[in-house]
This record gives structure tokens, C-alpha cells and sequence, in this order.
């Protein structure tokens, strides 16, 4: 499934024409966030059904003094992802942080989200960058050493091969004696993930389902939307949830003057999210080069914080 997370490279248009050509039809999961879709995931991220949001900012809290002597004080803060950076002033606050760079896909967002945070932390120096951070970027000229930040289980979006390169180039990115927190979800029962990824208001349904607005507007397409519906399934076998796109009757529709058809019953798989025993992460850390430093759960294990470092063979700081 290399070809599904957000790894996949080309424009838009590219990715979804060779992702719809393909016998099981895929787009890859970084297409989600343009203005509507990262305004729905906001939304997801404060369901009753979504605990990865909340339990996250629990450990940041609960562990502010632990980040502080583990995270590296004082440092830069570079955000892989950083979205509507709802829980950057968490980490930011815990480590003494002056210095904070959040990277972005989505340019306009990531400037409503700047915008906010120097209202609230007017003395922070901010230097967003717009980019896609799967890919190499430069970062401006920062007094090392770093600390990384990659919140919300982003890196569940992976599979496991991309992971590796991912954590490897953030590594490379963030220099000598770097620190990561990250957030992983942990693996659990299927009702509850399911559930997280299927809510009953059915936000997360209209998230994956913006995707198809989104052909629509910006290829050209013509994808009846009444014909698709959300669909989210835990294999325990993989250690993933699947997001698909089901058609729920025989579709034919043209992308970019493309025609292409599905079956009823036929999918479009929009994304993965892998979970991860502490065994599991623990081995991620180490296969990307990173020395795990900490981990916490909150009492029911529904998700793992942790502190990893760059330096090698030391116990801290
Ligand atoms: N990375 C998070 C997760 O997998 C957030 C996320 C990404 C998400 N895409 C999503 C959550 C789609 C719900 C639906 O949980």
C-alpha cells in the first residue's frame, strides 16, 4: 500500500488520475487539507468519539515538567504538520520555548493559525513555513539544537517502510542533538477505534467525502457525491483503520476529462491509521535512528506520548 499514504508524489491531479487507475482505486490522505477539509478535521478533533485530541494535550499537560528536562529547554520548536497548532502552546509553554517553526501544507490556514498564536505568545518569534514536509525543505537559519514536534499520531498515516524514511528525514532535518516528542496512538479495541474514525455526527464522514467536492472543484470532475459514503474498518492484521470512499451503486464520472467507473460496492481508499504497541514504537524509534527517551499513557492507554533523541548511546539531556 506504499501508494496510499502521504508519501505519493506529483501535483493533485496527478496523484488522483494514476490513484483512480489503479485495480483498487487509492488517493492518497494528504489531499484532505485544503481550507474545508482542515476545518473539518478541527472539527473531528473535538468529537466525544475522537480521543486521540484530548488525551494528547492531557499528557503535554500532565508531563510539562518531564518535557522540560527531556525535551530540551529553551530550544527552537520545529512542527511537522502544524495545522491549526491547537496544541503547539502546550509543548511551547513546557519547554520555554522562543523560537517556533510550523510547517504546513496548507498555506492559508497555516496563516489564520499564526496569526492567533502571536496574539496569545506576542514575545514567540514564528517563522511558518508552507510546504509539504514529507519532502525535503529548508528551514530558516535557527541557534541549534532543535526539538521536533509531531503531534496527533500524523505518523500513523504511514505505513510502516515510509515511517522510517520519515522519521529518518526529520533527523537529518532537525541536526545534531535533536529531540522528538511525538504523539502515537496505541493499539485497542475495535469498537473504540472505529468509532474514532466513524463518528455519529458524521463530521468524518464529510471529511472523507470532501475529497470528492474537491475533485470536483479543482479537476474538473464530475463524481455524483450521493452515490459515495464514508466507510472506516479496523484490521487487526495490519494494526490499521481504513478510511474508504464506497460506492454504494454503479458510478461512471470523468476527472480532468478522464472517465473512469466503479462497481457497487467498489472502494476508494483514502487512508490509513497504523497503531503501535510500546514494543512497536519503541522498535520505530530505533529503526529511524532515534533513542526513545520517555513514553507516557494516559491510565487507559488510549494514547502514547513520547520524547525520543537524536544523540546517540545517551540517557539524557
Ligand atoms: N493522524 C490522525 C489519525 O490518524 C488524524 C487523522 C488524519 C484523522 N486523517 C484523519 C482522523 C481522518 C480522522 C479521520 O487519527
Amino acid at each position: 500500500m506504499t501508494e496510499l499514504a502521504a508519501e505519493v508524489s506529483g501535483d493533485f491531479a496527478e496523484a488522483v488520475l494514476a490513484g483512480l487507475a489503479l485495480p483498487r482505486k487509492v488517493i492518497p490522505a494528504r489531499y484532505f487539507y485544503d481550507q474545508r477539509g482542515s476545518e473539518l478535521f478541527e472539527q473531528i478533533t473535538g468529537l466525544a468519539e475522537y480521543y486521540p485530541t484530548r488525551t494528547e494535550r492531557w499528557l503535554l499537560q500532565h508531563h510539562a515538567a518531564d518535557l522540560e528536562r527531556l525535551a530540551g529547554r529553551g530550544r527552537p520548536v520545529v512542527e511537522f504538520g502544524a495545522g491549526s497548532a491547537a496544541k503547539t502552546p502546550l509543548l511551547l509553554d513546557a519547554t520555554q520555548a522562543r523560537t517556533y517553526v510550523p510547517i504546513d501544507i496548507s498555506g492559508d490556514f497555516l496563516a489564520e493559525a499564526m496569526e492567533d498564536l502571536a496574539r496569545l505568545r506576542p514575545n514567540l518569534a514564528i517563522m511558518p513555513v508552507a510546504g509539504d514536509f514529507t519532502r525535503p525543505l529548508d528551514l530558516p537559519r535557527l541557534d541549534g539544537p532543535l526539538t521536533g514536534f509531531f503531534p496527533g499520531s500524523t505518523i500513523g498515516n504511514f505505513d510502516h517502510a515510509s515511517a522510517v524514511d520519515l522519521l529518518r528525514s526529520f533527523r537529518t532535518t532537525l541536526g545534531k542533538d535533536a529531540r522528538l516528542v511525538i504523539g502515537i496512538d496505541t493499539r485497542k479495541n475495535a469498537g473504540l477505534l472505529e468509532a474514532a474514525y466513524d463518528d455519529a455526527e458524521g463530521v468524518t464522514a464529510a471529511f472523507n467525502l470532501n475529497l470528492l467536492t474537491r475533485i470536483n472543484r479543482e479537476l474538473d470532475g464530475t463524481v455524483p457525491l450521493d452515490a459515495f459514503e464514508h466507510r472506516a474498518v479496523w484490521h487487526s492484521g495490519f494494526g490499521r483503520i481504513e478510511m474508504h470512499l464506497v460506492a454504494t451503486r454503479a458510478v461512471d464520472f470523468t476527472v480532468a476529462g478522464r472517465r473512469f467507473a466503479l462497481r457497487e460496492g467498489e472502494t476508494i481508499h483514502t487512508e490509513n491509521s497504523y497503531k503501535y504497541t510500546p514494543e512497536e514504537a519503541r522498535l520505530l524509534a530505533r529503526a529511524s535512528g532515534w533513542e526513545p527517551l520517555a513514553m507516557w499513557t494516559d491510565p487507559d492507554a488510549l494514547f502514547g506520548l513520547h520524547v525520543w533523541t537524536a544523540g546517540s548511546g545517551e540517557a539524557q539531556p
